[in-house]
């Protein structure tokens, strides 16, 4: 058999690879769609996408392998890295800077292309594609598109991989800590941001009738997206940085999508849109969870503020209590609802509070769990949490379930929570978390809260909660207390 044989059932094969990747993303998304079957779906997915690497990277017209081999190395090595070394806290950072990549890349495949056109070529020289079937190296039928849709995709495809990579580095950079996390404004924000809006728009209409002018209509495409990246993020803050990050994720898809349209790469069509889609889906349920629309979220309106205890002229007595008299009220106790939170998370107090679920348990107290969507920093934050100290997934009750509950809950144990279970946002129309759906804990019978200090929690505002008079603070780092706490509870 010839060379052409063994060729053609190369490509039947990596066809096939293709399809299968694709097969295996939607399945991963799936499992991934439930803390069980999660840990399958993200291996699952990652199969899928290791089959579309390999399927590309041997496709007909690939060269370059010694830059290939050595960008996956660069590439696995760092991502091994990473993994290893973020903690659990950080992961939105993390996906932040991993979508700004996505961004960049699409984002330089154009600007590559551009290149070629100021060294005298035409960008992806359609009629040579029109004529040979191939452009640039890879086989492609983008012959069949018009010339102007085609165009089109390229430009979206810059500036959208541009706002995405520099969007991204700024989310990112807001909750690492070294962009100022707050709502950074300026006069004019809203003029300067449509008028560049409005100028990426004209450069593009400019693009089509411009001839020889194109290779610097791109470069300035490229940095007004890159500028506007920036511009469209230092506003948004405090607790809407998820939103913003989903929201990102979902362009980043798009280009995703379209710079499978480009290449002519169903894999990367269906990747791009699945991604897309979910990102988009993710940002409007984490805007219902919050009760804002993604306008606001966008405009920047969350804003530290409100009315503080004292302009409410409530009493601002806090009050404390001991290691043994909280073991003795939750031993004694029917039922109680443990409330994580961030703070749970920054302590990794995770193995201390199934311990004391279990301590609970054997001395017949009825214990369940009460898991707000954004409690944490990224979504299913405390899902993934709890399950790695094997609480049961049947204890972990949603909002919605746990709300009605709580007024037969004779204690609740809130732990390194704080915005989740703020009563203002029920109360105060003033509080920039106003309208946001809580865990409505104060409708307990006793409320006991774990945390360092009265320091706010992610939306920087006071929580009238640790005044009220049936609640008790426990001060301390959450394992710590947690940890004394079920000593405590060993000796009553
Ligand atoms: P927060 O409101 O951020 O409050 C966490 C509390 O934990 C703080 O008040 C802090 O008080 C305490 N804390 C920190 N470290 C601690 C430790 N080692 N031990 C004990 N306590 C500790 O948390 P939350 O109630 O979970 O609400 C989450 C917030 O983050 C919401 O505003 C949400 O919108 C936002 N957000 C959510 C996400 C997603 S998608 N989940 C992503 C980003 C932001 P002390 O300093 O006094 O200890």
């Amino acid at each position: 058999m010839d060379s052409a044989y063994w060729y053609r059932i190369l490509g039947y094969t990596m066809e096939f690879f293709y399809v299968l990747s694709v097969v295996f993303f939607i399945l991963g998304m799936k499992w991934m769609s439930h803390p069980s079957t999660a840990r399958k779906g993200n291996f699952t997915a990652a199969l899928g996408m290791c089959l579309a690497m390999v399927a590309t990277i041997f496709s007909e017209g690939m060269g370059n392998y010694g830059w290939i081999a050595s960008g996956l190395m660069v590439g696995t090595g760092v991502g091994w890295w990473l993994s290893a070394k973020v903690k659990m806290t950080e992961m939105p950072q993390m996906v932040s800077l991993l979508n700004g990549f996505g961004g960049a890349a699409a984002m330089l495949i154009v600007v590559a292309e551009a290149i070629g056109l100021a060294d005298g070529g035409v960008l992806l020289d359609l009629n040579a594609e029109r004529n040979n079937g191939m452009a640039g190296g890879y086989v492609n039928s983008i012959a069949k598109i018009p010339e102007i849709f085609y165009h089109s995709l390229l430009m979206l495809n810059l500036v959208a991989g541009a706002v995405s990579f520099t969007g991204s580095m700024i989310a990112m950079g807001k909750l690492q800590g070294f962009v100022p996390g707050g709502s950074v404004r300026w006069p004019a924000q809203r003029f300067t941001n449509n008028g560049l809006l409005l100028l990426m728009l004209l450069g593009m209409i400019v693009y089509f009738q411009s001839g020889h002018w194109q290779f610097a209509i791109i470069l300035g495409l490229c940095l007004a997206g890159l500028l506007f990246g920036v511009l469209f993020v230092m506003p948004i803050g405090g607790a809407d940085m998820p939103v913003v990050i989903s929201l990102l994720n979902s362009i980043t898809g798009l280009t995703s999508a379209l710079t499978g349209i480009i290449f002519d790469n169903q894999t990367m069509v269906m990747g791009g849109v699945l991604v897309g889609a979910s990102g988009l889906l993710l940002t409007i349920l984490m805007c219902k969870a919050m009760n804002r629309s993604l306008g606001a979220v966008l405009l920047g309106a969350f804003q530290s503020g409100g009315v503080t205890a004292s302009d409410r002229a409530i009493d601002t007595t806090i009050r404390e209590t001991s290691l043994n008299d909280a073991a003795v009220l939750m031993a004694y106790a029917r039922r109680v609802a443990i409330i994580p939170g961030y703070g749970l998370a920054v302590a990794q107090a995770q193995h201390a509070v199934h311990e004391l679920e279990l301590l609970l348990e054997s001395r017949g107290v009825e214990v369940i769990y009460g898991i707000h969507p954004v409690a944490g920093r990224m979504p299913g934050h405390m899902n993934v949490l709890l399950a790695e100290s094997d609480v049961s997934y049947d204890k972990l009750l949603e909002m919605e379930r746990i709300n009605p509950e709580f007024p037969k809950i004779d204690v609740v144990l809130v732990i390194g929570a704080n915005d989740v279970v703020n009563p203002a946002a029920e109360r105060d129309p003033a509080s920039p978390i106003y309208g946001m759906p809580i865990l409505q804990v104060d409708r307990a019978a006793a409320v006991l809260v774990v945390k360092r200090s009265m320091n706010a929690g992610y939306a920087g505002i006071e929580n009238e909660l640790f005044y009220d008079p049936k609640t008790r603070m426990l001060f301390g780092d959450a394992k710590g207390v947690l940890q004394k706490l079920n000593s405590a509870l060993k000796e009553v």
